[in-house]
């Protein structure tokens, strides 16, 4: 706790010394051509890093955390965030599902924890099925349904959305929304003649290696693939 607290300490302290806050790289860019003024992204954003200037988002990049949440709800697809735009994610998607689509799960997990899982996994060699093809977002929240549906339109067998173990995401509520969002896509997926049992989505926290090596033998069998090895 103590350490915590320092740590937190220090952070602060760079920019109240420097004068200036560094924005991040991975910061959201809007688009106003096509913004409908919903106003979802400023009601939404975390950070608050979305301001409302005359109903027009504006996005106040040094509180930009890049987590995806405005991103992935904008009904009109206005926003993108640098090196994680959907042109990027899409290319992802159409590469992992190129061949034999439906021997393949689509993992989108997050890099803090979930990901964090997924190398305590691999480096102590648990022995597990190898159908997942993963596509890194910085958080759940950035998961659009857009994107889940792709996967399914391209023919894969299953999508697994993993984030942090509640409430720990490292956005504050970035794994809750995209849980909810999770809710509303399986209906969405029910009209489509989706099976929503193709969709599974797993919280983990970093250690939790084990848990990971259990969901994709789980999911594996329960979606009758052949578990694949490693090449
Ligand atoms: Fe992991 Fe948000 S950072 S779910």
């Amino acid at each position: 706790m103590r350490e915590e607290a320092l740590g937190a300490a220090m952070r602060a302290s760079i920019p109240m010394t420097k004068g200036f806050v560094e924005a991040e790289g991975i910061v959201a860019k809007v688009d106003l051509t096509d913004c409908s003024q919903c106003g979802l992204c400023w009601k939404n954003c975390p950070f608050g890093a979305i301001e409302d200037i005359d109903k027009n988002p504006h996005i106040i990049e040094a509180l930009c955390k890049g987590c995806g949440l405005c991103a992935a709800d904008c009904p009109k697809e206005c926003i993108q965030i640098v090196h994680y735009g959907d042109d990027q994610i899409a290319a992802q998607i159409e590469a992992a599902l190129e061949e034999k689509p439906e021997e393949k799960i689509i993992a989108f997990v997050c890099h803090w924890c979930a990901l964090g899982a997924v190398d305590i996994a691999g480096v102590g060699r648990s022995e597990h099925p190898a159908n997942a093809r993963i596509i890194r977002v910085m958080c759940s929240a950035r998961v659009a349904q857009k994107y889940v549906i792709d996967c399914f339109d391209r023919g894969a067998a299953g999508v697994l959305v993993a984030g942090c173990e509640f409430p720990t995401c490292h956005y504050i509520t970035g794994n809750y929304k995209c849980s909810d969002r999770l809710v509303r896509l399986r209906k969405k997926m029910e009209k489509k003649g989706y099976d929503t049992g193709r969709l599974w989505e797993v919280w983990l926290s970093a250690s939790m290696g084990p848990k990971w090596v259990a969901t994709m033998k789980e999911m594996t069998e329960a979606l009758g693939l052949v578990p694949a090895r490693k090449s």
